[in-house]
């Protein structure tokens, strides 16, 4: 017997560069999932562009249209369920989510963070690390849990910090390892090999993780 494949909603507010990686990666026979929703606060999102171009649904809530956060993420939520989604992959998604509305998709639900957590919570991250002399910077996949950015860490790919490197030119060449990072831990969830050990380890099969993965050569490795 066939075994379904894992169903992934992602949610994203900008152009959408991780959502097309795994995009790309699927198309490649390298992530076993199919997209069931794409979802978005922004209207103009490059995101749903290459959602709509991939034959994936789309949707998009304004936040201007609902009386609070709860109310937002809550409809959000309904949405996502609705869609059959198994896991949810925030992709630039730019938007704090509720604690208690997230609470059913803890352990299912996942981040792309730009920085090596726990550093650089938050926004302005390649800025940070250059202005606190970083030697070496980088991205993190982490599940996501009510706290902002500081759920638990699966994976990281670190880069060096080159003299002379500027904002724009660090999240550049940044960008291209999250554009592995992200697919190959979505791969591991696929694969039935990754879990949440409440209420803060890492398990990867079945066995609880000391440390964040580490993204070598396109690879993840203890
Ligand atoms: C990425 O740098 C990601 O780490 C952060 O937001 C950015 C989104 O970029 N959370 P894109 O929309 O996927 O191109």
């Amino acid at each position: 017997m066939a075994t379904q494949r894992l169903r992934v909603a992602v949610l994203a507010s900008g152009r959408g560069s991780n959502l097309q990686a795994l995009i790309v990666a699927r198309d490649a026979g390298q992530l076993p999932v199919d997209f069931a929703l794409v979802g978005s606060d922004k209207a103009n999102a490059g995101a749903l562009q290459l959602a709509k171009d991939a034959g994936i649904p789309t949707f998009t809530l304004n936040p201007k249209d609902f009386a609070n956060r709860r109310d937002f993420d809550l409809e959000l939520f309904r949405q996502l369920d609705a869609s059959g989604a198994d896991v949810l992959v925030l992709a630039g998604f730019m938007r704090v989510i509720d604690g208690e509305a997230l609470k059913p998709w803890v352990g299912r639900m996942i981040n792309i963070h730009p920085s090596l957590l726990p550093k650089y919570r938050g926004l302005h991250t390649h800025r940070r690390a250059l202005e606190a002399g970083d030697v070496e910077h980088g991205a993190s996949v982490h599940y996501v849990t009510a706290e902002l950015d500081g759920g638990p860490v699966i994976a990281q790919a670190t880069i060096d910090i080159r003299p002379g490197d500027d904002e724009l030119q660090l999240a550049q060449r940044l960008l291209s390892f999250e554009h592995q990072l992200l697919p190959a831990v979505l791969r591991l969830i696929a694969e039935g090999r990754l879990s949440l050990l409440p209420p803060d380890r890492v398990a990867l099969d079945g066995e609880p993780q000391d440390a964040p993965l580490q993204l070598r050569n396109g690879r993840l490795v203890d």
